[in-house]
């Protein structure tokens, strides 16, 4: 186990946002940036119950361990799957943080999904607490994109965001500092390697890891057209035979493999397109719509998403960053962003049916 923060409550500062991805989790410090992008992966020895490593190392132990040990992904769909590994990561990444610093019990703000239930939350900020922090502070996913996009969430003007990361895709317009419409949906990066390994498997009866499935999509797949079509090699287990295989798959394979899953995000965003009133809408056609998360790397993707709404899609260069980067911002602007905080606004908890 690692040692808990020890901390006195002391009146010197040390505030941390935490964007807690069910793929990574990135932590922002006030004053210093971005200074943890890692997996969101634990290894842990089954014999003495101890953390090995978390983040970039563990995940290089996924699908890859002897009995003794296991890599596990602790967050799934947004949300925590295992509570204590959680918290040993939580516990990890945070002692790296504050390395000089172990005495300032951190307060955190932790950006959380739009969609996540009470007992989620309460998951959530324990696992905090029991890691040393003082006080956790909470936001929407979306909201901290947004803010993290340098949008004017605070003026009566429709901000649209679409967020697509490991587990969730968040879609939501904000305006006057509150969430209006808001979709979240638990299908997103993840759904995206599981339907290109179940391809693999019914198309050619060959079994595929994790890995290698979000490999073939990160350099092969395509949410729209691309010629010429490209091919790469794959390996893995031929399910007849339990002999290695190799396989050849196409880009367009690897497109309509992934058809289901795309069509469920463009589903979910003519949804929440109909639900918005239409001065929003209105505004919205004017600036378009922000496209970030890591799933929204995806080749083709803004491509296909103006294509099916006919609204401009505008991608960021550095998609992953924006929920860590505006939970900092608002982080270092606590009173301005008062009311967007989950726990302490009321505004948000009227406007949307998920939170509280
Ligand atoms: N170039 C790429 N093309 C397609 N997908 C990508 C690319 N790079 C990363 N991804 C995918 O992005 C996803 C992770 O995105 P991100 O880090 O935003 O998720 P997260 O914040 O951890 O998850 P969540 O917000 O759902 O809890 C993974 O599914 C990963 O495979
Ligand atoms: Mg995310």
């Amino acid at each position: 186990m690692f040692k808990f923060l020890k901390g006195f409550g002391s009146l010197l500062k040390n505030e941390i946002a935490i964007d807690l991805g069910t793929s990574s989790t990135l932590i922002y410090v006030k004053g210093k940036g971005i200074v943890i992008d890692e997996p969101s992966v634990v290894s842990v020895d089954l014999y003495t119950g101890k953390t090995i490593s978390c983040g970039a190392e563990a995940k290089r132990m996924l699908g890859k361990t002897p009995e003794t040990v296991v890599a596990k992904r602790p967050m799934k769909d947004g949300v925590i799957a295992d509570f204590e590994m959680v918290q040993e990561m939580i516990i990890y990444l945070l002692n790296k943080v504050l390395e000089k610093n172990l005495f300032v019990r951190p307060v955190v703000l932790i950006a959380v999904p739009s969609g996540i239930t009470d007992v989620e939350r309460r998951a959530v900020r324990d696992a905090a607490i029991l890691a040393g922090v003082q006080k956790v502070h909470m936001v929407a996913e979306p909201v901290a994109s947004a803010v993290g996009l340098g949008l004017p969430i605070e003026e009566p003007v429709g901000n649209m965001v679409i967020d697509i990361g490991g587990g969730t895709t968040e879609i939501a317009v904000i305006s006057l500092s509150g969430i209006v419409v808001n979709k979240s949906i638990r299908i997103a990066g993840d759904e995206m390697d599981e339907a290109i390994s179940s391809y693999i498997r019914e198309k050619y009866r060959v079994a595929i890891g994790e890995q290698t499935a979000e490999e073939i999509k990160i350099n092969l797949g395509n949410a729209f057209p691309t010629f010429p079509e490209e091919k790469i090699e794959v390996r893995g287990r031929d399910l007849v035979s339990g002999t290695p295989k190799t396989i050849e798959i196409s880009s367009t394979e690897v497109r309509n493999a992934l058809r289901g899953v795309l069509n469920e995000i463009v589903f979910t965003l003519k949804k929440a397109l109909e639900q918005t009133p239409p001065e929003l809408l209105s505004d919205i056609i004017d600036r378009g719509i922000y496209l970030t998360g890591g799933g929204s790397m995806l080749k083709g993707l803004a491509d296909l998403l103006m294509e099916e709404i006919n609204i401009l899609i505008k991608t960021t260069e550095y998609p992953r960053n924006c929920v860590v980067l505006g939970a900092g911002k608002i982080l270092e602007n606590l009173d301005k962003y008062n009311q967007i905080l989950i726990a302490s606004s009321k505004t948000m908890v009227k406007r949307t049916e998920f939170i509280d």
